[in-house]
């Protein structure tokens, strides 16, 4: 694990072209979306890792919802009630291929755990959502991310998989 991480809001003048996951999408998003949708349109935030000045990873949150019965526990399913149920949503992932594998990715997904116990406290939240990419399916599964109910039928090969922590799951896992 890199020690010198520090993970940040984005800013309006952080140089985000620089900046390659290996995704075209990811990058595209990061490099001409991130900045208008925090900045100008508030549809969501983005939180960048950055190492000795250099930004090597990033994560972009938005308040969501979820119905009830996409929720993977019927334990779960059973005690919430039958309306949208507020989330946070990891809308996009992406760590720089210079810097994979060195922990940045679970040191910004910790990140918004913790937002999510934040939203908790603040604003109600029953977990966090986000779609994995397949290749990344077991990255998410490995830090305890179900895949919602049903999600896997009728899901072609190569889409994205919804998936679901529950913020119990998420606060067993806070230090105290
Ligand atoms: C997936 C991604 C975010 C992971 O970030 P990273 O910084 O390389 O991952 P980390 O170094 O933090 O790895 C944390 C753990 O996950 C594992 N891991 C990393 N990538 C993985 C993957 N694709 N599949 C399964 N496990 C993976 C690591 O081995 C490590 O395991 P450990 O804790 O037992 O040592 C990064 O590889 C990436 O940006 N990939 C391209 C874009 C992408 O797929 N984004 C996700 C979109 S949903």
């Amino acid at each position: 694990m890199v020690k010198a991480v520090e993970i940040r809001p984005l800013r309006r003048d952080d140089d985000r072209n620089a900046f390659s996951c290996g995704q075209a999408d990811l990058d595209r998003f990061f490099a001409h979306y991130a900045g208008q949708n925090q900045f100008k349109l508030h549809l969501a935030v983005t939180y960048v890792a950055v190492v000795f000045g250099r930004i090597v990873g990033f994560a972009t949150v938005a308040a969501s919802s979820l119905e009830r019965a996409s929720i993977p526990s019927a334990r779960l399913r059973r005690r919430l009630p039958g309306y949208p149920l507020p989330v946070l949503r990891l809308a996009r992932l992406g760590v720089d291929t210079r810097a994979q594998g060195l922990g940045i990715g679970k040191a910004l997904l910790r990140h918004v755990l913790a937002l999510a116990i934040e939203q908790r406290d603040k604003l109600g939240c029953v977990g966090v959502v986000t779609d994995a990419k397949s290749g990344a399916v077991r990255f998410y599964e490995a830090l305890g991310f179900m895949p919602l109910e049903g999600a896997r039928e009728g899901l072609l090969a190569g889409e994205p998989l919804p998936m679901f922590l529950g913020i119990q799951t998420i606060a067993s896992t806070m230090p105290r």
